[in-house]
């Protein structure tokens, strides 16, 4: 397959609605990662998905819609919620999408019969998402359809955050690519789970439990099964929580300070990560090593850093790990440990 390139001008956004609207696979740009895009409502659009992506077809996917009335049809209500008059969207949900939509926040709903099994992994709930990308949001609306889209990179690695990312993985395998503006979020969106009378976070992200409990004035908890439990009998709501993810091609080791060591600090644990790979590098091994100065930074940069690791022929990377304690820091870091595969160094 030849795959097109397209810029973000109206007659180009107007091409690919009309791939979208025909069936075929667009891979679009938005504040978090790139998502490949086809008609949610199409069955065979989201088996194409998977395909194209190697991906498990019990890993739902996330629609994306341009305003909150498309998710009407896309919902059902079920007993136990509260829902505003003649809407199918309970109220929380409503005040959700009021305070963060178009934002990095995806809200898993109960589902209506228009959506497709195929586009939910087996799951009887839709995951709801309104990305904050002009663009985008202009390909969604001219398409006129709901538009699933999982990131756009060969399952298992890191997501893509650029649309060269996006041809590395995906060129021949897809029929568009939008040439978008880098992501400035880098993390995929945070996924809340609203089938329950409270706010349950699925898959950490930058918009955080904080935040969702401030706007609901409700506790907002995350689901056991990311909290890295011991018990393995802990399975995440989320089916993509249990996948092998964002792995780059080398081997990755997270340096992290051993609690209670009050007397090693941040700077310590640089230079110890230096002189390691120095021994390496002695070795004739190929090591970088990787530092964060704000977790933000290391939200936007991480996927885009191994990625270049891979193409530079890193034989090790070695990362200094986040401070866990606040929100963003764990988000990232879910990443980071998948990533090593939570190969873990304690200094
Ligand atoms: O930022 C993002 O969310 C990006 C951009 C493209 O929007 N998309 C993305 O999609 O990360 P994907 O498919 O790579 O990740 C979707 C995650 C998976 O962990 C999946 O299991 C979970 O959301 N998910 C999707 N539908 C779900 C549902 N109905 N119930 C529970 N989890 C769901
Ligand atoms: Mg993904």
């Amino acid at each position: 397959m030849n795959t097109i390139y397209l810029t973000t001008s109206e007659e180009d956004l107007k091409k690919a609605a009309g791939i979208l609207q025909r069936g075929g696979l667009v891979a679009f740009p938005t504040e978090t990662v790139y998502g490949l895009g086809g008609n949610a409502l199409d069955l065979n659009a989201s088996r194409r998905i998977y395909a194209a992506k190697g991906r498990p077809s019990d890993n739902p996917l996330i629609v994306h819609i341009s305003e909150l009335s498309q998710a009407e049809p896309l919902v059902r209500r079920v007993s136990g919620l509260e829902y505003p008059e003649g809407s199918d969207i309970p109220v929380n949900a409503h005040r959700l999408a009021e305070a963060i939509w178009p934002g990095p926040m995806t809200m898993v709903l109960p589902k209506s019969p228009l959506v497709p099994k195929e586009t939910t992994g087996g799951l009887d709930t839709v995951a709801l998402r309104l990305p904050a990308n002009a663009a985008t949001l202009r390909l969604i609306e001219y398409a006129g359809i709901p538009v699933a889209g999982p990131s756009a990179n060969i399952s298992g690695r890191p997501s893509p955050t650029t649309w060269q990312h996006v041809r590395d993985d995906l060129d021949g395998r897809i029929d568009a690519v939008i040439k978008g503006e880098p992501c400035i979020g880098g993390i995929e969106s945070t996924v809340v789970d609203m089938t329950e009378e409270l706010p349950v976070i699925l898959r950490p992200g930058l918009i955080t439990p904080e935040r969702i409990s401030q706007v609901l004035q409700l506790p907002c908890s995350y689901d056991p099964a990311i909290l890295g439990s011991p018990d393995p009998s802990l399975v995440p709501k989320a089916p993509g929580m249990k996948y092998r993810h964002y792995a780059p091609k080398a081997e990755m080791r997270l340096f992290r300070l051993r609690e209670g060591n009050p007397g090693r600090s941040a700077d310590q644990l640089i230079s110890v990560m230096n002189e390691e790979a120095e021994e390496y590098r002695r070795l004739g091994r190929n090591v970088e090593v990787l530092f964060y100065e704000s977790e933000r930074e290391a939200a936007e940069k991480l996927f885009a850093d191994l990625r270049r690791l891979d193409q530079e022929n890193a034989d090790m990377i070695f990362a200094a790990a986040l401070d866990q304690s606040s929100s963003i820091g764990f988000s990232v870091m879910n990443r980071m440990l998948k990533s090593a595969g939570y190969n873990i160094v304690e200094v």
